[in-house]
């Protein structure tokens, strides 16, 4: 099967967060869906292996913030590309506390409050169902599109996203090793990387990159 004809399927680029217990958790999503409108209903499909999607299953509510062109891709790529189960991953930016859930207002057009309602196994991912039962607009920026990302951001999509496509290996031999601290992208070159080298799996600027 040609499975070509899906990256033609349009999404958006949101941030969930959650918490239980004290334990923060947050990650970049593209599947967020409405599914009715009246007593709104969302869905969103989480990786198994999210430490995200662990505490939602814990606390059995979650906020997403829609992202919009102006987000920090920084924000993105600690979000999308590293876990909650080890990384404070709000530290560095700014976010409001909503209820006991933290979430990210710079770059976000707004959020839902959801609580879960249902949720269905999807072999590697759960479909999440929601109610929406609070909302807040920040702004009227832009949301961002997935097509944005992949093609003004520059960004791509981690293993466990489900639109996940292999990305092509950099050459595997040269002078200098540069390993991405955010994503683990390996990058082996004859030249040292220029000041405006940027990640092409996360988007993380040069700062990121480790010489070995
Ligand atoms: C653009 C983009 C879209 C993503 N979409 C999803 C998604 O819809 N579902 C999902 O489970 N992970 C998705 N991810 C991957 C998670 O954000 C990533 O695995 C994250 O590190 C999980 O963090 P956590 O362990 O703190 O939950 C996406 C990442 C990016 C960058």
């Amino acid at each position: 099967m040609d499975t070509k004809i899906l990256r033609n399927i349009s999404y958006g680029v949101y941030l969930v967060s959650s918490n239980s217990d004290s334990k923060d958790a947050g990650c970049v999503i593209n599947t967020l869906t409405q599914i009715t409108s009246e007593n709104p209903l969302v869905s969103i499909s989480l990786n198994k292996e999210n430490y995200t999607n662990e505490i939602i299953k814990e606390s059995h509510k979650f906020i997403v913030a829609i992202i919009n062109e102006k987000i920090n891709p920084n924000i993105i790529s600690t979000f999308g590309f590293t876990s909650s189960k080890d990384t404070d991953k709000f530290k560095d930016f700014k976010y409001d506390i909503v209820g006991n859930i933290k979430v990210i207002n710079e770059g976000v057009c707004g959020y839902l409050v959801c609580e879960v309602v249902n949720i269905i196994d999807a072999n590697t991912h759960d479909v999440i169902i929601a109610k929406v039962v609070d909302t807040k607009k920040y702004n009227d920026e832009k949301e961002m599109t997935y097509r944005y990302y992949h093609e003004v951001i520059k960004g791509k999509a981690p293993k466990k996203a489900p639109t996940y496509e292999e990305v092509e290996e950099p050459k595997t031999t040269g002078k200098y090793k540069y390993v991405c601290d955010l994503c683990g992208y390996v990058l082996e070159t004859d030249e040292e990387l220029s000041d405006d080298f940027i990640c092409p799996l996360c988007g993380a600027d040069r700062s990121h990159f480790i010489k070995q």
